[in-house]
């Protein structure tokens, strides 16, 4: 077949696409991997029951079955459940929103790619502009998300060492030279793939430095405020009529209805709900049925604060106990876990490089996601970018507690430069 650029770019193997395979295809190859790649949220029960409930009464009622099945939704998303949610973030937040501020994407995922492309790429005027990332590493889901090459820019962070064998990353505003080429920021918040949490200031400087260039400052928020509120730092949400913030339902536990929402300035809304017409007609309904009645009582932000972040938190604090144990005297970092539901470790001069570790692991018989991939737009050379894989906790305990004790094991190897078995 003769593909285009597009689909050279787009329907080949290349890049995070083998990654993703190579996840999706590990269970098929051993049936006991121990899965600790993806970013598939965690069981909760408590939500599973409130979902199910609340598709039942959808079913049993034919005029909301109707609403549920039959029914192609503006491209903006459904007006009621625009309205719930930002009646919900007026009065959590203050921010002042009405529905004409929201719009609805099948999945967050698709929203980045409409996203990126309106404010990146060849520019009218003839020139380029890219997307920066004031802190890498970030989320890989983002790094194919360009129509051109050179989409990405991102800024190499400061490094904050920590009592405990934690560290933070901080956006380093000495290095973040932002020119004329910058058509937006884009930060996850809490971040995948570290679980860091950019500070307030750190996001009010960043708000500022978009501000007096006219782009805008999108914060992807899929783990954050005020759901999923997977978030164990405090820290404020922030939105104004300059930042777009990404919200999704996925962390809730229903990656499978395909829900995010947008929330921006109306002018920026009205565009991406054009794009949304064209690229995908309208979005599922299944989300907003869901969850519509939640938003409106409010009862999503005490399911999120009440068991959602609770669940997590715990976790990460098993995860991190086992890893300082069983890593004991060799030179590791971990991220301090301020959010969402990795560990990100960095292990200093680590001999073999984060993708043959990867490897290694994956034959032990656990999977990890190789740090390196998740510094794309960095254009300088940092050994840094190969010292550091990213863990899920999210599995149950006995599997995590094996992955932890194979993934000490081998990198303890590593740095005895003892053969693999
Ligand atoms: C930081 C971040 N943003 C966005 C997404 C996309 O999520 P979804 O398309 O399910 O809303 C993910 C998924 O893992 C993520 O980790």
């Amino acid at each position: 077949m003769k593909l285009s650029e597009f689909g050279e770019k787009f329907a080949t193997d290349s890049g995070i696409v083998g990654l993703m395979d190579d996840l999706g295809n590990a269970l098929l190859e051993n049936p006991d991997m121990v899965m600790m790649g993806g970013g598939n949220p965690g069981r909760l029960p408590v939500m599973e029951d409130v979902f199910r409930r609340r598709l039942e009464a959808v079913l049993r009622d034919p005029q909301q079955s109707h609403r549920l099945l039959g029914r192609y939704q503006s491209p903006q998303g459904d007006r009621e459940f625009r309205t719930s949610v930002a009646d919900l973030l007026r009065g959590q937040f203050g921010w002042p929103l009405t529905a004409a501020n929201i719009a609805i994407s099948n999945g967050s995922q698709s929203a980045f790619f409409t996203l990126f492309n309106m404010f990146a790429g060849p520019m009218p005027d003839g020139r380029r502009r890219t997307v920066h990332l004031p802190l890498t590493p970030e989320y890989l889901g983002y790094a194919d998300n360009g129509l051109c090459e050179q989409f990405f820019r991102a800024t190499r962070p400061g490094i904050e060492e920590l009592d405990g064998r934690l560290f933070k990353y901080h956006v380093d505003f000495s290095r973040l030279a932002l020119d004329d080429s910058v058509g937006a920021l884009c930060v996850s918040r809490p971040t995948n793939p570290t679980g860091n949490v950019l500070t307030d200031e750190e996001v009010a400087h960043l708000d500022q430095l978009a501000g007096e260039r006219g782009i805008p400052l999108i914060i992807d928020g899929a783990y954050g405020l005020p759901f999923p509120n997977i978030l164990f730092a405090d820290a404020k949400p922030h939105w104004n009529e300059n930042t777009i913030l990404v919200l999704s339902l996925s962390k809730l536990g229903l990656p499978g209805v395909r829900t995010g929402i947008v929330v921006a300035r109306e002018e920026i809304i009205h565009a991406f709900a054009n794009a949304n017409g064209i690229l995908n007609l309208a979005c599922g309904n299944i989300g907003p049925a869901l969850t519509d009645a939640l938003f409106r009582d409010g009862e999503i932000l005490r399911l999120s604060r009440d068991h959602v972040r609770p669940f997590y938190q715990a976790r990460a604090q098993l995860a991190v106990d086992a890893f300082r144990e069983r890593l004991a005297g060799l030179p590791f970092r971990i991220h301090k876990p301020e959010g969402a539901f990795f560990l990100w470790l960095w292990f200093e001069g680590l001999p073999i490089g984060s993708q043959v570790l990867y490897e290694r692991l994956k034959r032990r018989g656990v999977l990890v996601v190789p740090g390196h991939h998740c510094f794309f737009g960095l254009e300088e050379d940092w050994p840094h970018r190969h010292e550091c894989i990213r863990v899920s906790y999210v599995q149950d305990q006995a599997a995590v507690q094996r992955g932890v004790a194979l993934i000490a094991d081998e990198v303890r190897r590593a740095y005895s430069g003892a053969a693999i078995a």
